[in-house]
């Protein structure tokens, strides 16, 4: 998967694994990783899907339909590239933050979903949930940030608050923060992800 990798300055940040939303490049969550914490080390990568051109992380058949088969199968994918990243880089796979937006939030949610111990945390900005009906693994204590839009089309409240409570019955730490931006990943939101990032992993 193309991706790029920046070393950090802090001894103990976790690294930031941005996911950009749909459409995107792996260069689009750089400037939000710098309000996140930039001392931390960054990987950011690039969808492999490509829908009418766009990046995306997996298919869709309609606009909020997601396609489950290829959902876990690149959701598997991912997780397999960051254990092979770990390696080659040279971090602790078992500090890894992702930082998602949009389809990048939902593939996140999906390694949350999927995975066990596939993430130290989350930053999720204006997520669905990415699949129902599934058992979730253990997230006990594990810190989720969830960026909301109460008037957001994609995604509306009822979903969010969904994706919250099932985060929660897996043990996870869940924070939401509510803006009126519709879809948008606004300033307040970053800088209320921020924020949320220093309480549970520190820096800034
Ligand atoms: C998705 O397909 O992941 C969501 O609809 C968000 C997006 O528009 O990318």
């Amino acid at each position: 998967m193309k991706h790029l990798f920046q070393p950090g300055r802090r001894e103990g940040a976790p690294v930031l694994l941005l996911l950009h939303g749909t459409g995107g490049t792996e260069r689009d969550l750089l400037p939000l990783a710098q309000v996140i914490d930039p001392t931390a080390p960054v990987l950011s990568v690039r969808g492999n899907v490509l829908e009418n051109g766009m990046p995306r992380f997996f298919r869709r058949l309609a606009e909020g339909v997601f396609d489950e088969e290829d959902l876990v199968f690149r959701t598997n994918e991912l997780y397999e590239h960051l254990n092979a990243w770990a390696g080659e880089y040279g971090f602790d796979r078992g500090n890894v933050v992702a930082v998602g937006y949009s389809n990048g939030a939902n593939i996140a949610g999906s390694l949350l979903f999927h995975v066990e111990d596939s993430l130290a945390g989350a930053i999720l900005h204006h997520p669905m949930v990415p699949r129902r009906g599934i058992e979730l693994p253990d997230l006990t204590g594990k810190p989720v940030f969830i960026g909301a839009g109460r008037n957001d089309p994609i995604c509306p409240p009822e979903e969010t608050y969904e994706l919250r409570r099932l985060l929660e019955g897996a043990g996870a730490e869940v924070e939401v923060h509510w803006e009126d931006y519709g879809h948008r990943l606004t300033p307040t939101e970053a800088e209320a992800a921020a924020a949320w990032y220093r309480q549970h992993f520190g820096g800034g």
